[in-house]
């Protein structure tokens, strides 16, 4: 497996020695137990100093994970991990570009593009030295696109599919990019055995691109993730049971609108605060009758946008809570501390959960929600989210742009008579669990093979 975010990180224990725990992130809880005492390599990026000392150590064995961190230099990290793959693929393919102002491709955006070769190179280098003859190597994302060119010509012998996480975006977007990038990052991801997408519209929205920019038809293939099973752990765990408690405290016995989110843009947090605000004005019934709990977090603060949203996000509630809390009731709480077991407490919880991404490759908390959910909470999900293929039918549709039917959504939800939750509840549980991430891991390996 390879990836920019490893399943390790390290720290400094008090003695100073190097210590190993489980790495942060969305792509770790999913894939991390699959690969977990299989003995297969996992290659990621040093990411921290600490990371860096362990990269020195070669490879480390931990947590049942055999990894194996680069130490690529930290200036070109940061370029290729801030400018490259956050500030530019990633606006790409999840449409956060505001195109009269951004992007500005000048010379510090091709330096960018150099290091992100670098990196990539990097990563290529170490799997053509380190893979056994015919192995199977799978590249996680967008941080990795080149990975799969530089290795076709050195190792021919390897089995190297790409997946991508997230959305993809259309021809018009990828011709943003300057022509020669365009090529170069199409024809990375072409050189693969074949590149996966969590549904079929991301994969034709690639072939589309591959199309109209290089004139040829890629192999693709389709494979929608779940979550893993450690969401049900959690929800059996005494820390579940405390954060329960803790949620019982903030809503009491209204009713209660949940979002679970890092802080980032394209989950489209704001205009989620902006419906319930709509809610409230609209249809006063429900001031002081509902809370809504937003447990988001911080992410990708080296980007000047982000740290910009997170204040908004900030002043958004402070400006809502303002406008109707009153001595009893405080309309939007806010919990930032990232902690697991109280989300999954909340995920157990809700009433409705609101998932309302402007675009987003899958969406495991819609997911994770319908799987732990105990009182047939409704799912207002986004038609832009993957996982819409998967539960469109049986969640409630929110247009991300349109606050007006976002908080209708919301309105129906918290409304809905008790049959039509329990059955639309048991079609979201069942449609979940039906498929879990062994299925994602086989169909990777059978398009490795294929
Ligand atoms: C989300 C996306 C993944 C991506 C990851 C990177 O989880 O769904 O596609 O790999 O973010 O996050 P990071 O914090 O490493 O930038």
């Amino acid at each position: 497996v390879v990836s920019n975010r490893g399943p390790l990180s390290f720290r400094r224990d008090d003695h100073g020695a190097l210590e190993a725990r489980r790495g942060a992130g969305g792509l770790v809880s999913s894939l991390g137990p699959l690969v977990q005492g299989t003995g297969a390599s996992w290659i990621a990026a040093a990411l921290s100093e600490d990371d860096r000392a362990a990269a020195g150590a070669g490879v480390v064995e931990a947590e049942g994970f055999r990894t194996r961190m680069l130490a690529i230099d930290p200036d070109d990290h940061r370029m290729a991990y801030d400018v490259i793959s956050n500030a530019t693929l990633w606006y790409l393919h999840h449409g956060l570009y505001d195109l009269p102002r951004r992007p500005i491709i000048d010379g510090r955006w091709y330096e960018a593009w150099d290091a992100y070769r670098r990196v990539n190179k990097a990563f290529a280098d170490t799997v053509a030295a380190e893979a056994p003859n015919g192995a199977v190597v799978l590249v996680q994302d967008y941080h990795l696109a080149l990975v799969g060119g530089m290795l076709a010509a050195r190792r021919p012998d390897l089995a190297a599919v790409h997946f991508s996480h997230t959305p993809f975006c259309g021809p018009n977007s990828i011709r943003v990019l300057p022509e020669a990038v365009a090529v170069e990052l199409l024809r990375g991801m072409t050189a693969y055995r074949a590149c996966g997408f969590h549904t079929e519209r991301w994969a034709r929205a690639f072939a589309a691109c591959c199309r109209d920019v290089l004139g040829s038809e890629p192999a693709t293939f389709v494979s929608p993730l779940g979550p893993a099973d450690d969401v049900r752990e959690v929800a059996a765990s005494s820390a579940c049971e405390d954060g329960l408690r803790w949620v019982g405290n903030v809503a009491g016995d209204r009713k209660l609108v949940v979002r679970v989110d890092r802080i980032e843009l394209s989950k489209n947090i704001v205009r989620g605060f902006l419906a319930f605000d709509h809610l409230l004005a609209s249809r006063p019934e429900w001031r002081e009758h509902v809370v809504f709990l937003a447990l988001v977090y911080p992410s990708r603060e080296g980007l000047a946008d982000y740290l910009a949203y997170r204040n908004e996000v900030a002043s958004t509630i402070e400006r809502i809570n303002r406008r109707w809390a009153t001595p009893s009731w405080t309309p939007i709480v806010l919990d930032d501390s990232d902690d697991y077991p109280r989300s999954v407490a909340a995920l157990r919880a809700y009433d409705a959960l609101l998932v309302n991404p402007i675009k987003d490759g899958m969406n495991l908390v819609a997911k994770e929600g319908a799987l732990v959910n105990e009182r047939d909470g409704v799912v207002c999900l986004s038609r832009d989210a993957g996982a819409w293929d998967e539960l469109g039918g049986a969640a409630v549709e929110v247009h991300p742009y349109d606050l007006l039917a976002t908080a209708d959504a919301l309105h129906a939800a918290l409304t809905m008579g008790p049959s039509e939750r329990a059955q639309r509840a048991k079609s979201l549980h069942d449609t979940v669990a039906a498929r879990t991430p062994k299925h994602w891991l086989d169909e990777q390996l059978a398009a490795a093979h294929r």
